[in-house]
């Protein structure tokens, strides 16, 4: 990586914009363009060993094969590939992920998956079955997260998607449609706390909103005085998360919400994380402040049942709080030439085996089976957090439940995130702060994985601090991407990353 610290610090005293601007016009002058491309190369080369660890050991099929290979014979090369890949989090190295992955539920989850493989929720007809498990699906949920304390409108509805970042931005495309049919509003925003998943940014670019991100405060939780500030007329939705992605924080969704309220504009808890812990936490006994329909001004929520609901990846909920809300969800075609169509969701064709499985999961774990669940994540996550504060140079970031981030002011955290990665465990790197965080689950709760991760946390710390000149492989591309002002130096980076995840040859 050719930025060291002091050249990021020469550049954090300039104005981003600026900077971005220069290195827009730098890009095109030969020579300065050239070098530009040499050092990304080089990058990219470092990517492109550890997207392709297999690279020379296997067949390449850039081609389709004049005949077809025999199942036993494709499985083979398949399982063969995935073999290295299991351990890892099966052991429980993974921060998130994979949330359950228990031998059995996995097993179970395959097994209605190989019922339903044929099936597609957009032939109501045809797999009515189908249509029942999805119905039933957003109905749990919506008991789950307050549906029945609501009195004003209702009853709470919703839909399954695909996942958290469908849910948002479904959600947000609801509220963007919402407000110009009943409000006329021409040029929306939403504004939503700068710790909020970047989905919402996606949501903004997609469907032209303007996305105002308002600074948390010191315990990361969304600051209520700025974000009555950022708020105007054009205001169409406010978001809370519960908590959020980067350091597991639960926003003031009351305050928040009531500020909506007021408004009479949309209000959203993200709760993808949480909505399938925190009710039980709160059934535990642990300090959950309320996040979801019981709070007045909430409108929609979404809650991941890929996640902590068990199910696989491929779905989630999103919420609404009353059905005329969700209709602006909708899409319907009246005068296509293939007949009359419609979709509740942005795909057209959806896997209903994946519906079955979330549907199986929801109903064969049950509220004891959640509860347990959330009691042995609390616990395993408390251990983490207390050991981590006692590992000296490291201080945890926010109060959270179970996802903990832990930034430090004496080590380079990155060089920590890297140590950690050489002893096999897979944290998140987190920016502005600079920070690694461990979201925990049922594969932490195993005997044993917490103590090795601190006892590892603890070693890789000693020797960072043991090694200063030391500035790793990765932790300083880490770092530079974290804070580096010439943002689109970094997203050119990253473009050219996901060219390379498509490389075939
Ligand atoms: C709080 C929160 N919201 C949204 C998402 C997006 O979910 P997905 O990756 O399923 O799109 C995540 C993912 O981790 C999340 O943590």
């Amino acid at each position: 990586m050719p930025l060291g610290h002091d050249v990021k610090n020469r550049l954090g005293r300039v104005g981003s914009n600026a900077l971005d601007r220069l290195f827009q016009l730098a890009k095109r002058v030969p020579g300065v363009r050239e070098r530009i491309a040499a050092e990304y190369d080089k990058m990219l080369e470092e990517i492109r060993r550890s997207a392709r660890p297999f690279a020379h050991d296997v067949v390449k099929r850039t081609r389709l094969d004049d005949h077809g290979i025999a199942h036993d014979e494709v499985a083979a090369e398949m399982a063969e590939l995935s073999r290295p890949e299991h351990e890892r989090w099966r052991d429980g190295f993974v921060s998130g992920a994979v949330y359950h992955g228990s031998a059995d539920h996995v097993a179970f989850m395959n097994r209605i998956y190989a019922m339903f493989s044929q099936t597609n929720p957009l032939h109501a007809d045809l797999w009515p079955s189908v249509v029942k498990y999805e119905a039933e699906i957003v109905a749990m949920t919506a008991d789950l997260l307050g549906a029945a304390h609501v009195t004003d409108g209702g009853p709470v509805c919703g839909v399954v998607s695909s996942g958290g970042t469908e849910s948002i931005m479904l959600a947000m495309k609801t509220y963007r449609d919402w407000a110009r049919s009943e409000r006329g509003i021409t040029r929306p925003n939403i504004v939503v706390p700068s710790t909020a998943h970047v989905a919402f940014d996606k949501a903004a670019q997609a469907f032209g909103l303007e996305l105002v991100r308002v600074p948390v405060g010191t315990d990361f939780r969304a600051d209520v005085g700025a974000t009555r500030h950022a708020l105007n007329r054009n205001t169409v939705c406010l978001v809370g998360s519960a908590p959020a992605f980067p350091h597991g924080c639960i926003d003031p969704i009351a305050e928040l919400a009531e500020l909506a309220a007021k408004r009479r504009i949309g209000f959203h808890t993200d709760a993808c994380l949480g909505g399938f812990v925190l009710p039980f936490a709160r059934d535990l006994g642990a300090e959950v402040p309320a996040f979801d329909f019981r709070v007045p001004g909430v409108t929609s929520v979404s809650a991941d049942t890929r996640k902590y609901g068990y199910a696989a990846k491929g779905t989630s909920v999103v919420l609404y709080r009353s059905p005329a809300l969700r209709r602006h969800q909708y899409f319907t075609a009246t005068d296509w030439p293939g007949g009359l169509y419609l979709s509740p969701t942005f795909a057209g064709s959806r896997p209903g085996a994946l519906s079955a499985g979330c549907w199986a999961a929801m109903v064969s774990i049950g509220r004891d089976g959640y509860r347990d669940a959330t009691r042995r994540i609390l616990d395993t996550a408390a251990q983490v957090k207390a050991g981590i504060q006692g590992i000296q140079g490291l201080r945890v970031l926010g109060d959270p439940l179970w996802v903990i981030a832990f930034a430090s002011d004496e080590l380079d955290i990155y060089r920590v995130l890297e140590g950690m990665g050489e002893r096999r465990w897979n944290l998140n790197g987190l920016h502005r702060p600079a920070a690694v965080h461990l979201c925990v689950t049922l594969r932490h709760t195993q005997p044993g994985v917490a103590e090795r991760f601190l006892s590892d946390l603890r070693e890789v710390v000693a020797r960072v601090r043991a090694t200063p000149d030391d500035r790793g492989r990765m932790a300083p591309i880490y770092g530079v991407a974290g804070t580096l002002p010439v943002r689109s130096a970094v997203g050119d980076l990253m473009r050219a990353y996901l060219d390379v995840l498509y490389e075939a040859d």
